[in-house]
């Protein structure tokens, strides 16, 4: 057992869940996931998380008479696995203070440009990638950040950038993007595993591997 124990909220397709659970089965991530959470009955990170022998539930705040009682369902889902960190891979839902104060620097996600621009309330699937072809960007990218309470605001972790191409269309820039996006998340991730993510107020240094 290792000691980094990651549940993973997902609303979709979990391409990105997908990656990380590899990773951590191939050994370069050296964490276990242990959980996959999902507010969408129908996503299909559920039969990745199948096809990983990986716990999966699903739980919509809809289905609670109060906020309260929602997150005290997702304390206990985390708790009976032991959760110590939370990876947002795709999730449309926004996370309670609850559970940023309680997972401190310890919630990240990864969003599918270069952040701060293009993130925040709205911008999210096709729709960031249309607003970056809109706004004529030369380079757009990958961004995980740490959670806060702000959407898409969080200290950023790790980047990677990806060239806009003159013929560029909503599709094809979401697809070089992802293919991205499956090798940064998992490596920024290791770099949690390593203890190496020093966060001094918005900025996040990485120190050398011990
Ligand atoms: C990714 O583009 C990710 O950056 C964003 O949501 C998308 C999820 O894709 N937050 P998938 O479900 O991991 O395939």
């Amino acid at each position: 057992m290792r000691n980094m124990r990651i549940a993973i909220f997902a609303s979709g397709n979990g391409s990105n869940a997908e990656s990380v659970m590899r990773a951590s089965r191939e050994g370069r991530l050296e964490a276990d996931v242990e959980l996959v959470l999902s507010n969408n009955p129908k996503a299909g990170v559920l039969e990745k998380a199948q096809a990983y022998e990986v716990k999966h539930s699903v739980i919509e705040s809809s289905d609670f008479n109060s906020d309260a009682e929602y997150v005290k369902t997702v304390f206990e889902l985390l708790d009976a696995e032991k959760i110590n960190f939370i990876a947002l891979a795709g999730f449309l839902k926004m996370i309670q203070p609850e559970l940023i104060e309680r997972y401190n620097n310890r919630i990240t996600n990864i969003h599918p440009a270069l952040l701060p621009s293009f993130g925040g309330r709205g911008f999210y699937g096709k729709r960031v990638h249309e607003a970056v072809l809109a706004a004529g960007c030369k380079v757009s990218g990958v961004t995980v950040h740490l959670v806060d309470k702000e959407y898409d605001r969080g200290p950023i972790v790790a980047q990677t950038c990806v060239s806009v191409l003159d013929d560029d269309t909503p599709d094809t820039l979401a697809e070089r993007v992802l293919i991205e996006e499956h090798k940064i998340y998992p490596d920024a991730l290791q770099l949690f595993a390593e203890n190496r993510v020093v966060v001094n107020g918005r900025k996040v240094t990485i120190t050398g591997k011990a």
